[in-house]
């Protein structure tokens, strides 16, 4: 998307961050970048890496003309970048900065895959089994912190407002702060936070908050994340943590800690369920897959992660087709898994075993005619995920522990033809918005889920649609738009609170 096909929430959204930094620098830090450059024949090409988030800050970062700090690691990354690292995006009509930082491979080894995924991910998802403590993790995860704080230093002046986002980037902040202290900071923690019994598992949990209590702001999907962080801080340091205004006093500096449900692109995603390039894939997946205009289709859509409770889903479904006889060959399952983080061993072993589970459940109940689970590995376009969505009877969205979800709302904001049902797990975040118009069920309790499709599959037409509507309403008032704004309309009111006391201080 250019700055000339800006759509208007898009716009309204640019247009609030513009007033909030009233000609001041933004700077932006994570460790995906929103455009990288790689060889195709010897070509390079520029991707736009797929992502809700990226996707929707872009159009604001290019109204801005702010700062992108991100890890470049695409092949010809370096090629095109100037002396200091940074390119102009998008390629076609450079309107922001992309400053990239290099990883070297111990970095990727001990920060991304390492204490990123191996330690933090694990833990906030309170999975503490496959927490991976080795201590070179941690060394290169407080190298790589001091890298982007760096580069982030080189782009943010006295007064900048710097935006963090995520569990890669827990230590920069104070880094910044002891170089900026004037400048605005402010954090999204986009995965749950987990209760302070959990928290503790982790050794570095007092480093791990000094670094997150440098920002004037940390945001949460929801008010329970909020809640378990202000226990955390209780905890662990000596701050002062006040719950009325739900803000941490820390080493001179307060902390405001708020919950900011993440929302999609919603106007977008249902222009594309109706567009034709959603028909001609519908068409092309019913020929390939043999799927007739009877059948009733159930989909799950995520990254291969053990997180999404996919083999837990896949029992649930068999037994499903075991006390449900009468579905069988009358409801199909399509499993969309992308292939994730494979390098590391809990990420690949579940990847095998979900392969297994299929193939369980398929050579039980197949047929000549049928198969009970679809399984689509390869890339699917997003104007054929767009179809699935639509085409689908239910969404299984069944995370053992998630932080919000936004497969729920991207099913939602997709279902533009006759109303299907979302079946939600209680343990996903989006739960809090969703959950009432949902059929809601628990992960772990397997036949408690094969209930819920069944109930599911039995709605009345109108209720399904009354069900969608309202859900639908959700969806598209709490968009990503709104989300952003909310955060800055926050973040100004946090910087009008930060003048007033200090006008107080000097009279
Ligand atoms: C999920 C999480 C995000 C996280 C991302 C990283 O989408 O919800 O919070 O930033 O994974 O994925 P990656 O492929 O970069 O490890």
């Amino acid at each position: 998307m250019t700055s000339n096909t800006i759509g208007a929430t898009a716009k309204s959204a640019a247009d609030s961050v513009a007033a909030v930094l009233d000609g001041r620098e933004l700077v932006v830090a994570s460790n995906r970048e929103p455009y990288s450059h790689g060889y195709t024949d010897g070509e390079i090409v520029v991707d736009r890496p797929a992502g809700g988030l990226t996707a929707a800050l872009d159009p604001v970062m290019q109204a801005v003309e702010g700062t992108w700090v991100a890890w470049g690691d695409g092949d010809a990354d370096r090629e095109v970048v100037n002396d200091e690292g940074t390119v102009g995006v998008p390629p076609e009509d450079p309107a922001y900065d992309l400053r990239r930082v290099w990883l070297s491979d111990e970095q990727v080894s001990g920060y991304y895959r390492g204490y990123s995924n191996q330690v933090l991910w694990p833990l906030c998802h309170l999975d503490t089994a496959k927490v991976n403590a080795d201590p070179t993790f941690w060394a290169q995860y407080r190298q790589t912190n001091a890298d982007f704080a760096d580069a982030i230093l080189d782009a943010a002046e006295d007064d900048s407002v710097v935006w963090f986002q995520d569990y890669h980037l827990a230590l920069a902040p104070r880094r910044v702060r002891d170089a900026r202290p004037d400048a605005t900071l402010a954090h999204f923690w986009h995965i749950p936070w987990p209760t302070w019994d959990a928290f503790q598992a982790c050794p570095q949990y007092e480093q791990l908050l000094d670094g997150l209590l440098a920002n004037d702001l940390v945001g949460f999907h929801t008010e329970a994340y909020c809640r378990n962080f202000l226990d955390c801080v209780e905890a662990a340091t000596h701050a002062r943590v006040d719950r009325a205004s739900a803000s941490v006093s820390y080493k001179g500096q307060r902390t405001f800690v708020r919950s900011f449900p993440l929302g999609i692109d919603a106007a977008q995603r249902a222009e594309l369920a109706t567009s034709e390039a959603a028909d001609d894939y519908w068409q092309r997946f019913r020929e390939g897959y043999d799927i007739d205009a009877d059948t009733r289709l159930a989909l799950g859509v995520e990254r291969l992660d053990y997180t999404k409770g996919i083999e837990r889903r896949l029992d649930a479904l068999e037994r499903f087709w075991e006390q449900y006889p009468e579905w069988r060959g009358e409801l199909t399952y399509v499993q969309k898994g992308t292939e994730s983080r494979s390098e590391i061993p809990a990420y690949s072993e579940l990847q095998n075993r979900v392969a297994d589970a299929i193939e369980r459940v398929n050579d039980r109940f197949g047929t000549d005619d049928w198969t009970p689970v679809v399984s689509l590995t390869d890339h699917v376009p997003d104007a054929g995920l767009a179809a699935l969505y639509r085409e689908a009877d239910l969404a299984l969205v069944t995370p053992v522990r998630d932080g919000m979800n936004l497969v729920a709302k991207e099913y939602v904001a997709s279902q533009t033809g006759e109303s299907g049902v979302l079946v939600l797990s209680e343990l996903a975040g989006s739960h809090e918005q969703l959950g009432d118009e949902s059929v809601l069920v628990h992960p772990y309790d397997e036949a408690g889920v094969a209930d819920g499709i069944a109930d599911a599959l039995e709605l009345s037409r109108d209720e399904r649609a009354r069900r969608m509507a309202a859900l639908q309403r959700s969806v598209h008032a709490e968009d990503v738009y709104d989300w952003l704004e909310s955060q800055f309309q926050t973040v100004a009111a946090v910087e009008r609170g930060r003048q007033s006391s200090r006008a107080m201080l000097e009279r």
